[in-house]
Protein backbone atom coordinates (compact mmCIF):
# COMPACT_ATOMS: atom_id res chain seq x y z
CA UNK A 1 0.00 0.00 0.00
CA UNK A 2 1.82 3.20 -1.00
CA UNK A 3 1.75 6.14 1.73
CA UNK A 4 -0.61 9.07 0.46
CA UNK A 5 1.13 11.96 2.98
CA UNK A 6 3.62 12.34 5.48
CA UNK A 7 7.29 11.24 5.70
CA UNK A 8 7.45 8.35 3.98
CA UNK A 9 4.93 9.98 0.62
CA UNK A 10 6.79 9.34 -2.67
CA UNK A 11 5.85 10.44 -6.11
CA UNK A 12 8.20 7.47 -8.03
CA UNK A 13 9.60 4.08 -7.17
CA UNK A 14 11.05 1.22 -8.84
CA UNK A 15 8.46 -1.89 -8.54
CA UNK A 16 9.16 -3.58 -5.46
CA UNK A 17 9.67 -6.46 -6.78
CA UNK A 18 10.03 -5.46 -10.56
CA UNK A 19 13.35 -3.48 -11.29
CA UNK A 20 12.68 -2.98 -14.62
CA UNK A 21 10.02 -0.98 -13.74
CA UNK A 22 9.42 2.37 -12.31
CA UNK A 23 6.03 3.45 -10.66
CA UNK A 24 4.20 6.54 -9.78
CA UNK A 25 0.86 8.00 -9.13
CA UNK A 26 -1.36 8.48 -11.54
CA UNK A 27 -2.03 12.21 -11.05
CA UNK A 28 -4.91 12.14 -13.86
CA UNK A 29 -7.01 10.41 -11.65
CA UNK A 30 -6.71 12.33 -8.39
CA UNK A 31 -8.68 13.00 -6.33
CA UNK A 32 -11.65 10.53 -7.61
CA UNK A 33 -8.78 7.21 -7.66
CA UNK A 34 -5.53 6.50 -6.43
CA UNK A 35 -4.03 4.65 -8.87
CA UNK A 36 -0.18 3.77 -9.74
CA UNK A 37 1.16 4.06 -13.46
CA UNK A 38 3.72 1.42 -14.40
CA UNK A 39 6.63 2.72 -16.61
CA UNK A 40 7.99 -0.32 -18.38
CA UNK A 41 10.17 1.61 -20.99
CA UNK A 42 11.69 5.43 -21.50
CA UNK A 43 9.06 5.77 -23.92
CA UNK A 44 6.38 5.57 -21.40
CA UNK A 45 8.06 8.08 -19.41
CA UNK A 46 7.97 10.42 -22.02
CA UNK A 47 3.96 9.22 -22.37
CA UNK A 48 3.58 10.13 -18.73
CA UNK A 49 5.35 13.84 -18.90
CA UNK A 50 3.65 14.73 -22.18
CA UNK A 51 0.09 13.27 -20.75
CA UNK A 52 0.57 15.07 -17.54
CA UNK A 53 0.47 11.35 -15.21
CA UNK A 54 3.31 13.05 -13.73
CA UNK A 55 3.42 16.63 -14.32
CA UNK A 56 5.33 19.60 -11.63
CA UNK A 57 8.95 20.62 -12.49
CA UNK A 58 10.89 18.79 -9.90
CA UNK A 59 8.79 15.51 -10.50
CA UNK A 60 9.17 15.95 -14.07
CA UNK A 61 12.63 15.80 -14.60
CA UNK A 62 12.93 13.26 -11.74
CA UNK A 63 11.01 11.00 -14.23
CA UNK A 64 12.86 11.99 -16.94
CA UNK A 65 15.95 10.31 -14.63
CA UNK A 66 14.30 7.06 -14.29
CA UNK A 67 13.29 6.75 -17.94
CA UNK A 68 16.74 7.22 -18.88
CA UNK A 69 17.85 4.40 -16.52
CA UNK A 70 15.06 2.26 -18.12
CA UNK A 71 16.21 3.12 -21.40
CA UNK A 72 19.39 2.09 -20.45
CA UNK A 73 17.86 -1.58 -19.63
CA UNK A 74 16.33 -1.53 -22.82
CA UNK A 75 19.38 -0.53 -25.05
CA UNK A 76 20.58 -3.47 -27.42
CA UNK A 77 24.31 -3.92 -25.92
CA UNK A 78 26.25 -2.88 -28.92
CA UNK A 79 24.90 0.57 -28.92
CA UNK A 80 23.71 1.05 -25.48
CA UNK A 81 25.50 4.34 -24.60
CA UNK A 82 24.40 5.69 -28.42
CA UNK A 83 20.27 4.69 -27.51
CA UNK A 84 20.53 6.18 -24.01
CA UNK A 85 21.72 9.52 -25.29
CA UNK A 86 18.86 9.76 -27.97
CA UNK A 87 16.04 8.71 -25.08
CA UNK A 88 17.29 11.11 -23.34
CA UNK A 89 17.10 13.89 -26.33
CA UNK A 90 13.67 12.57 -26.42
CA UNK A 91 13.25 13.26 -22.62
CA UNK A 92 14.54 16.22 -22.44
CA UNK A 93 12.13 17.67 -25.29
CA UNK A 94 8.92 16.53 -23.93
CA UNK A 95 7.24 19.33 -22.36
CA UNK A 96 9.22 22.75 -22.71
CA UNK A 97 8.56 25.26 -19.80
CA UNK A 98 9.80 23.03 -16.91
CA UNK A 99 13.44 23.65 -16.76
CA UNK A 100 14.47 20.66 -14.40
CA UNK A 101 13.63 18.00 -17.05
CA UNK A 102 16.78 19.97 -18.74
CA UNK A 103 18.93 20.09 -15.64
CA UNK A 104 18.20 16.90 -14.82
CA UNK A 105 18.79 15.03 -18.55
CA UNK A 106 21.90 17.14 -18.93
CA UNK A 107 23.01 16.01 -15.46
CA UNK A 108 22.64 12.25 -16.34
CA UNK A 109 24.43 12.86 -19.88
CA UNK A 110 27.18 13.95 -17.56
CA UNK A 111 27.36 10.70 -15.69
CA UNK A 112 27.45 9.06 -19.17
CA UNK A 113 30.47 11.01 -19.80
CA UNK A 114 32.84 8.73 -17.90
CA UNK A 115 30.71 5.17 -18.48
CA UNK A 116 31.85 2.55 -21.13
CA UNK A 117 28.58 2.01 -21.11
CA UNK A 118 29.01 -1.44 -18.98
CA UNK A 119 27.31 -0.65 -15.79
CA UNK A 120 25.30 1.72 -17.49
CA UNK A 121 22.22 0.74 -16.43
CA UNK A 122 23.53 0.86 -12.19
CA UNK A 123 25.10 3.91 -12.81
CA UNK A 124 22.24 5.72 -14.10
CA UNK A 125 19.47 4.24 -11.24
CA UNK A 126 22.06 5.58 -8.62
CA UNK A 127 21.70 8.58 -10.23
CA UNK A 128 18.00 9.36 -10.68
CA UNK A 129 17.87 7.78 -6.96
CA UNK A 130 20.34 10.85 -6.08
CA UNK A 131 18.26 13.27 -7.51
CA UNK A 132 15.06 11.92 -5.52
CA UNK A 133 16.78 12.15 -2.45
CA UNK A 134 18.27 15.18 -2.91
CA UNK A 135 14.58 16.80 -4.18
CA UNK A 136 13.20 15.38 -0.99
CA UNK A 137 15.93 17.47 1.38
CA UNK A 138 15.63 20.70 -1.00
CA UNK A 139 11.81 20.61 -0.25
CA UNK A 140 12.24 20.23 3.52
CA UNK A 141 14.96 23.14 3.52
CA UNK A 142 11.96 25.14 1.48
CA UNK A 143 9.88 24.52 4.31
CA UNK A 144 12.42 25.60 6.84
CA UNK A 145 13.10 28.65 5.35
CA UNK A 146 9.31 29.41 4.07
CA UNK A 147 8.77 28.24 7.64
CA UNK A 148 10.06 31.71 9.11
CA UNK A 149 7.80 34.10 7.03
CA UNK A 150 4.59 32.38 8.18
CA UNK A 151 5.91 32.01 11.81
CA UNK A 152 6.58 36.17 11.29
CA UNK A 153 2.96 36.97 9.71
CA UNK A 154 1.53 34.34 12.99
CA UNK A 155 3.22 36.75 15.54
CA UNK A 156 1.95 39.88 14.10
CA UNK A 157 -1.61 38.67 14.81
CA UNK A 158 -1.62 36.53 17.81
CA UNK A 159 -4.25 33.61 17.96
CA UNK A 160 -5.65 34.43 14.56
CA UNK A 161 -5.37 32.28 11.56
CA UNK A 162 -2.49 32.70 9.09
CA UNK A 163 -4.45 32.76 5.32
CA UNK A 164 -1.94 31.59 2.51
CA UNK A 165 -3.26 31.58 -1.11
CA UNK A 166 -1.80 29.27 -3.19
CA UNK A 167 -2.10 28.54 -6.92
CA UNK A 168 -2.08 25.37 -9.16
CA UNK A 169 -0.10 22.70 -7.18
CA UNK A 170 3.47 23.15 -5.76
CA UNK A 171 2.69 20.18 -3.68
CA UNK A 172 4.52 17.13 -2.78
CA UNK A 173 2.50 15.71 -5.85
CA UNK A 174 4.71 18.57 -8.03
CA UNK A 175 8.28 16.51 -6.24
CA UNK A 176 9.36 13.87 -4.52
CA UNK A 177 7.46 14.76 -1.29
CA UNK A 178 6.55 18.12 0.88
CA UNK A 179 6.23 20.21 -2.41
CA UNK A 180 7.74 23.72 -2.78
CA UNK A 181 5.33 26.05 -1.96
CA UNK A 182 3.25 23.79 0.17
CA UNK A 183 6.81 22.89 2.18
CA UNK A 184 6.71 25.43 4.59
CA UNK A 185 2.52 25.09 4.74
CA UNK A 186 2.77 21.68 5.75
CA UNK A 187 5.59 22.74 8.50
CA UNK A 188 3.34 25.07 10.04
CA UNK A 189 0.61 23.10 10.56
CA UNK A 190 2.69 20.45 11.95
CA UNK A 191 4.50 23.26 14.30
CA UNK A 192 0.72 23.78 15.51
CA UNK A 193 0.91 27.42 13.69
CA UNK A 194 -2.97 28.09 12.87
CA UNK A 195 -2.77 27.97 9.01
CA UNK A 196 -5.77 27.72 6.28
CA UNK A 197 -5.00 27.70 2.66
CA UNK A 198 -7.33 29.46 0.03
CA UNK A 199 -6.79 26.88 -2.73
CA UNK A 200 -7.27 28.16 -6.44
CA UNK A 201 -8.70 26.11 -8.20
CA UNK A 202 -6.25 26.13 -11.62
CA UNK A 203 -8.78 26.06 -14.37
CA UNK A 204 -7.83 24.59 -17.16
CA UNK A 205 -6.17 21.50 -15.71
CA UNK A 206 -7.64 21.97 -11.95
CA UNK A 207 -4.34 21.32 -10.18
CA UNK A 208 -5.52 23.45 -7.46
CA UNK A 209 -8.98 21.53 -7.07
CA UNK A 210 -7.79 18.15 -8.03
CA UNK A 211 -4.26 17.70 -6.88
CA UNK A 212 -3.65 20.47 -3.73
CA UNK A 213 -7.07 19.87 -2.46
CA UNK A 214 -6.36 16.47 -2.43
CA UNK A 215 -2.85 16.91 -0.55
CA UNK A 216 -4.05 19.17 1.72
CA UNK A 217 -7.11 17.22 2.81
CA UNK A 218 -4.59 14.24 2.82
CA UNK A 219 -2.57 16.29 5.26
CA UNK A 220 -5.56 17.72 7.60
CA UNK A 221 -4.51 21.21 6.86
CA UNK A 222 -7.80 23.50 7.01
CA UNK A 223 -8.54 24.87 3.49
CA UNK A 224 -10.79 26.18 0.89
CA UNK A 225 -11.31 25.45 -2.55
CA UNK A 226 -11.94 28.93 -4.47
CA UNK A 227 -12.20 30.31 -8.45
CA UNK A 228 -9.38 31.68 -9.97
CA UNK A 229 -10.76 34.53 -10.40
CA UNK A 230 -11.81 35.37 -6.03
CA UNK A 231 -8.08 36.09 -5.53
CA UNK A 232 -8.66 39.70 -6.03
CA UNK A 233 -12.06 39.64 -3.87
CA UNK A 234 -10.06 37.90 -1.08
CA UNK A 235 -7.07 40.37 -1.33
CA UNK A 236 -9.35 43.53 -0.92
CA UNK A 237 -11.03 42.61 2.24
CA UNK A 238 -7.69 41.50 4.22
CA UNK A 239 -8.48 37.58 3.71
CA UNK A 240 -5.14 36.99 2.39
CA UNK A 241 -1.88 37.12 4.38
CA UNK A 242 0.05 35.65 2.02
CA UNK A 243 0.40 34.49 -1.36
CA UNK A 244 2.55 31.43 -1.84
CA UNK A 245 3.43 29.98 -4.69
CA UNK A 246 6.09 27.40 -7.14
CA UNK A 247 7.94 28.14 -10.72
CA UNK A 248 8.62 25.83 -13.54
CA UNK A 249 11.48 28.18 -14.56
CA UNK A 250 13.19 31.24 -12.92
CA UNK A 251 15.58 33.59 -14.41
CA UNK A 252 18.55 34.75 -13.37
CA UNK A 253 17.24 37.97 -12.23
CA UNK A 254 14.19 36.66 -10.58
CA UNK A 255 11.39 36.42 -12.93
CA UNK A 256 9.27 33.70 -12.53
CA UNK A 257 7.28 31.11 -14.90
CA UNK A 258 4.32 29.70 -12.96
CA UNK A 259 0.91 28.13 -14.14
CA UNK A 260 -0.93 30.80 -16.16
CA UNK A 261 -3.11 33.00 -14.05
CA UNK A 262 -0.08 33.30 -11.31
CA UNK A 263 0.87 37.10 -13.17
CA UNK A 264 -2.95 37.94 -11.96
CA UNK A 265 -2.76 37.13 -8.13
CA UNK A 266 1.42 38.92 -8.32
CA UNK A 267 -0.83 42.10 -9.98
CA UNK A 268 -3.71 41.67 -6.92
CA UNK A 269 -0.78 41.40 -4.48
CA UNK A 270 0.47 44.12 -5.38
CA UNK A 271 -2.03 46.70 -5.27
CA UNK A 272 -3.29 45.10 -1.72
CA UNK A 273 -0.03 44.78 -0.33
CA UNK A 274 0.11 41.19 0.12
CA UNK A 275 3.20 39.64 0.02
CA UNK A 276 3.98 37.49 -2.49
CA UNK A 277 6.43 34.85 -2.09
CA UNK A 278 7.81 32.28 -4.82
CA UNK A 279 9.56 29.14 -3.30
CA UNK A 280 11.60 27.22 -5.92
CA UNK A 281 14.20 24.95 -5.53
CA UNK A 282 17.74 25.74 -7.27
CA UNK A 283 17.41 23.51 -9.60
CA UNK A 284 14.57 25.51 -11.32
CA UNK A 285 16.49 28.67 -11.57
CA UNK A 286 17.59 29.49 -15.54
CA UNK A 287 21.34 30.93 -15.14
CA UNK A 288 21.42 31.41 -18.49
CA UNK A 289 18.28 33.75 -18.93
CA UNK A 290 17.82 36.77 -17.86
CA UNK A 291 14.29 38.30 -19.27
CA UNK A 292 11.03 36.07 -18.79
CA UNK A 293 9.08 37.86 -20.92
CA UNK A 294 11.06 36.87 -23.68
CA UNK A 295 13.53 34.33 -22.93
CA UNK A 296 11.16 31.50 -21.33
CA UNK A 297 9.00 29.22 -23.40
CA UNK A 298 5.33 29.51 -22.91
CA UNK A 299 3.96 25.70 -23.52
CA UNK A 300 0.71 25.75 -25.66
CA UNK A 301 -1.80 23.01 -24.74
CA UNK A 302 -4.26 20.88 -26.25
CA UNK A 303 -7.58 22.73 -26.30
CA UNK A 304 -9.20 19.60 -25.00
CA UNK A 305 -8.25 20.81 -21.58
CA UNK A 306 -10.36 23.84 -21.85
CA UNK A 307 -12.99 22.47 -23.82
CA UNK A 308 -13.96 19.71 -21.21
CA UNK A 309 -13.94 18.86 -17.59
CA UNK A 310 -13.08 15.58 -16.13
CA UNK A 311 -15.50 14.61 -13.14
CA UNK A 312 -16.78 11.76 -10.76
CA UNK A 313 -20.11 10.39 -11.20
CA UNK A 314 -21.57 7.82 -8.93
CA UNK A 315 -18.56 6.31 -8.19
CA UNK A 316 -17.31 6.37 -12.47
CA UNK A 317 -15.38 9.25 -14.33
CA UNK A 318 -16.52 10.81 -17.06
CA UNK A 319 -15.75 13.78 -19.27
CA UNK A 320 -17.91 16.25 -20.51
CA UNK A 321 -17.60 19.03 -23.20
CA UNK A 322 -18.71 22.51 -21.92
CA UNK A 323 -18.18 24.99 -24.96
CA UNK A 324 -19.61 25.32 -28.59
CA UNK A 325 -17.85 22.96 -31.14
CA UNK A 326 -16.98 25.55 -33.60
CA UNK A 327 -14.92 28.28 -30.76
CA UNK A 328 -11.54 28.62 -31.26
CA UNK A 329 -9.63 28.20 -28.52
CA UNK A 330 -6.05 29.10 -26.97
CA UNK A 331 -4.66 27.38 -24.06
CA UNK A 332 -1.52 28.80 -22.72
CA UNK A 333 -0.03 26.77 -19.75
CA UNK A 334 2.03 29.48 -18.12
CA UNK A 335 2.80 33.17 -17.61
CA UNK A 336 5.91 35.46 -16.48
CA UNK A 337 5.65 37.15 -13.31
CA UNK A 338 8.31 39.75 -13.41
CA UNK A 339 10.25 40.00 -10.34
CA UNK A 340 9.77 43.52 -9.50
CA UNK A 341 6.24 42.23 -8.71
CA UNK A 342 7.87 39.22 -6.20
CA UNK A 343 8.41 39.90 -2.61
CA UNK A 344 11.46 37.19 -2.44
CA UNK A 345 12.04 33.93 -3.45
CA UNK A 346 12.38 30.67 -0.63
CA UNK A 347 15.05 28.48 -1.48
CA UNK A 348 16.84 25.91 0.00
CA UNK A 349 19.39 28.43 0.67
CA UNK A 350 17.59 30.78 2.29
CA UNK A 351 15.34 33.76 1.03
CA UNK A 352 16.05 36.42 -0.67
CA UNK A 353 14.96 38.96 -2.55
CA UNK A 354 14.08 37.92 -6.92
CA UNK A 355 17.01 39.53 -8.55
CA UNK A 356 20.23 38.55 -9.83
CA UNK A 357 21.83 39.83 -6.70
CA UNK A 358 19.24 38.17 -4.31
CA UNK A 359 19.98 34.75 -6.04
CA UNK A 360 23.83 35.00 -6.89
CA UNK A 361 24.21 35.55 -3.56
CA UNK A 362 22.75 32.57 -2.33
CA UNK A 363 24.22 30.82 -5.36
CA UNK A 364 27.91 32.46 -6.13
CA UNK A 365 29.08 29.45 -7.54
CA UNK A 366 26.52 28.60 -9.97
CA UNK A 367 26.03 32.38 -10.85
CA UNK A 368 29.65 32.50 -11.60
CA UNK A 369 29.46 29.83 -13.58
CA UNK A 370 27.29 31.13 -15.42
CA UNK A 371 28.88 33.78 -16.15
CA UNK A 372 31.89 32.52 -17.28
CA UNK A 373 29.78 30.41 -19.68
CA UNK A 374 27.57 33.24 -20.82
CA UNK A 375 31.02 35.31 -21.79
CA UNK A 376 32.68 32.20 -23.58
O1 LIG B 1 1.50 22.01 -15.95
P1 LIG B 1 1.92 21.43 -14.63
O2 LIG B 1 0.82 20.80 -13.85
O3 LIG B 1 3.13 20.55 -14.77
O4 LIG B 1 2.29 22.70 -13.81
C1 LIG B 1 3.42 22.88 -13.18
C2 LIG B 1 3.17 23.16 -11.79
O5 LIG B 1 2.85 22.28 -11.02
C3 LIG B 1 3.24 24.51 -11.34
O6 LIG B 1 3.34 25.50 -12.22
C4 LIG B 1 3.86 24.66 -10.03
O7 LIG B 1 3.29 25.73 -9.43
C5 LIG B 1 5.35 24.72 -10.04
S1 LIG B 1 6.14 23.13 -10.02
C6 LIG B 1 6.57 22.92 -8.35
Amino acid sequence: MQVRSGEEFRTIWLHPRDESVVQVIDQRKLPHRYETFDLRSYRDGILAIREMVVRGAPLIGATAAWSAYLAALEAPARSRIDFVRQAAGELAAARPTAVNLRWAVDRLLRRMSDSDGHDLAQQLRDEAEAICNEDIEICRGIGRHGLTIIEQIAASKPGQTVNILTHCNAGSLATINWGTATAPIYFAHQAKLPVHVWVDETRPRNQGSQLTAWEMAERGVPHTLVVDNAGGHLMQHGMVDLVLVGTDRTTRTGDVANKIGTYLKALAAADNGVPFYVALPSTTIDWSISDGLTDIPIEERDPHEVTHITGSENDRLCTVNTVPTRTPISNYAFDVTPARLVTGLVTECGICEASERGLSGLFPERAADSESLLRS
